[in-house]
């Protein structure tokens, strides 16, 4: 397609988008003038769906009336709550229903993940995660690889792009897997990178991985309900996800895992809670723990409802408009981005996100000069600001517009 930087073009587009009414499902931020900001954000904190209340609403109403007995006589009742967003989850990540599970929050399931599928051994005790990853995650793996009793510096393999560019190359983590794999025991990657916005190659580092042995997990919080996954059919062992970011379920909202049904039936070490424990006797209190033999065995508690309500809201906007016709959107909205930005005649940004991307466009600016990104704030953009020297900015399909994205650009040409 041909594009033009212009408004009306932007209009023109907007006007062909089949999904353009989703966008009045959401509250979009205004600025003091009463104007919309222009929010692109999703990637951080996505915004807020205008059913959700009407969700969280009909729980409160069913505690109000019904008390404890609202866990089996509210309209949705609270017993079962968590498997009521099962089946869309498993359309947004490709999984089988039994594989995945609404609970906690990430980081906690990516311990959990990991208490479970990292094993080390003094042959094979080496994890592989991206240098740049979100700092939590490598917290995590750090703190995992000293629990049990190895050290940082013998056991992490920090991935890094080459000189001189951006993203981490397939051929090079297939170098280091060849190398060194039969100490790794695990490849632990942010399936998109929090950072640059590069989607990893699920299926490929899979099979590379197993190939040698390694068991592979990925933290999906920029990849669910971003890009097309597949995880069952890509036979990735185990994943997390966060839901506040382009699944919009609110602040700090539950996270959720998939486990791959292979391993549902193994003798895996877990941590255990009660809400793990197969259901036909769980209130029957018994001593001995019995897993559930799916993804939900890995629970601990039963689960905040006010949470997982606001998530079955975002989630129905999921089935409503699905993950083919999102994705769709999403490049044609990075295209157009990328598009305008490569008009700016300037040296003081540069894009650093690969062709392999969702919604999410990092750019990065000269000598990580934040006035740039202060200023567009000040003109009523949200985006968001990554020491050392990047801007985010994702265009998210339910609720972004091509005039977002037009206008972002013309209030980054002014600044610059
Ligand atoms: C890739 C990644 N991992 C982990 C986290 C931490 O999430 P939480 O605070 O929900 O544990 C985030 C938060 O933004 C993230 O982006």
């Amino acid at each position: 397609m041909t594009y033009k930087n212009t408004a009306d073009f932007a209009s023109e587009l907007d006007a062909k988008d089949e999904l353009q009414q989703y966008r009045n499902e959401f509250h979009i931020p205004l600025q003091k003038n009463g104007k919309e900001r222009i929010y692109l954000c999703g990637n951080s904190l996505g915004l807020q769906a205008k059913r959700t209340k009407k969700f969280i609403h009909q729980e409160l109403e069913d505690w109000a009336t019904f008390g404890v007995e609202g866990h089996f006589h509210a309209k949705n009742p609270w017993m079962p709550y968590h498997e009521f967003l099962t089946e869309s989850y498993s359309k947004i990540i490709g999984a089988k229903k039994s594989e995945v599970v609404a609970m906690n929050t990430l980081t906690v399931n990516l311990h959990l993940m990991m208490i479970s599928f990292y094993r080390p051994t003094k042959e094979r005790h080496k994890i592989i995660i991206e240098a740049d990853a979100f700092p939590s995650d490598i917290y995590a793996v750090e703190s995992q690889i000293k629990h049990h009793g190895y050290s940082v510096e013998d056991s992490l393999i920090k991935l890094t792009p080459r000189d001189g560019e951006s993203a981490i190359r397939t051929e090079d983590i297939a170098g280091i897997i060849e190398r060194e794999g039969d100490e790794i025991a695990l490849i632990m990657l942010g399936g998109v990178n929090y950072y640059t916005g590069q989607v990893f190659n699920f299926e490929k580092i899979t099979k590379l991985g197993q190939d040698k042995g390694i068991v592979v997990g990925f933290d999906l919080a920029h990849a669910a309900g971003n890009v097309k996954l597949d995880l069952h059919k890509w036979e990735v062992d185990f994943a997390v996800w966060c839901s506040y970011k382009y699944l919009n379920s609110g602040p700090g909202s539950v996270a959720a895992a998939f486990v791959h049904e292979k391993h549902h039936n193994s003798d895996l070490p877990r941590f255990a809670g009660w809400w793990g424990h197969n259901k036909e006797d769980r209130f029957e209190m018994p001593d001995e723990f019995n897993a559930i033999k799916s993804a939900e065995g890995w629970q601990l508690s039963n689960p905040p409802i006010l949470s997982l309500a606001a998530i079955r809201a975002s989630l129905s906007i999921f089935d409503e408009a699905g993950m083919d016709k999102l994705v769709a959107k999403s490049k044609k909205l990075t295209d157009y981005l990328l598009f305008l930005l490569n008009t700016i005649e300037t040296d003081r940004i540069e894009i650093i996100t690969p062709e392999e991307r969702g919604c999410q466009i990092s750019i990065r600016v000269k000598n990580g000069n934040k006035e740039l990104f202060d200023k567009i704030t000040e003109k009523g953009v949200i985006a968001d600001w990554r020491e050392p020297d990047v801007i985010r900015v994702a265009p998210v399909p339910l609720y972004n517009s091509f005039s977002d994205v037009f206008n972002f650009y013309n209030v980054l040409k002014a600044v610059i």
